[in-house]
């Protein structure tokens, strides 16, 4: 089974961004905790960092013939892109939502997800674990 991962925008920042709230890890570490997770399922990744609107549909896009599920981290966009809704939605992959923190506890603004009405289940607030539970569930769909 292939899994599509997708990090939204200033995730490439990780280890230096707001590590009290994202943790220490670089991107580079959470991605290898992702294949190896992911190795350990049986599960085949293929994991991209954008920071556009318009290039996370473009990756959306251009992998969706090689992807069986879909686990992304929309960042900041979780809140406001409907564009991006739309593509999961027209994709047709099934999909889940990950959040490194706990979205409904913090600014008002991150407590609203336009993305969670096309995916099958949101993991937030447990780091990289949200991405593990995210796969452990995608190797469930098989
Ligand atoms: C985030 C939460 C979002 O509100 C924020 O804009 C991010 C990261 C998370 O993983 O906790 O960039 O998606």
């Amino acid at each position: 089974m292939n899994v599509l991962v997708i990090h939204g925008p200033n995730l490439h920042l990780l280890g230096r961004r707001n590590p009290e709230i994202y943790g220490k890890a670089t991107l580079a570490a959470l991605n290898a905790g992702i294949k190896k997770h992911a190795a350990g399922l049986g599960l085949k990744v293929r994991a991209f960092q954008s920071n556009s609107e318009g290039g996370i549909i473009d990756l959306l896009t251009g992998n969706a013939a090689w992807a069986d599920a879909l686990v992304i981290n929309p960042a900041a966009y979780t809140h406001y892109s409907y564009a991006i809704r739309d593509a999961i939605e027209a994709l047709g992959l099934p999909a889940v939502e990950v959040h490194l923190s706990d979205i409904s506890k913090r600014d008002p603004f991150r407590k609203v997800s336009v993305i969670k009405p096309v995916c099958r289940a949101q993991f937030k607030g447990e780091g990289p674990l949200s991405y593990f539970k995210a796969l452990d569930l995608c190797a469930k769909l098989k």
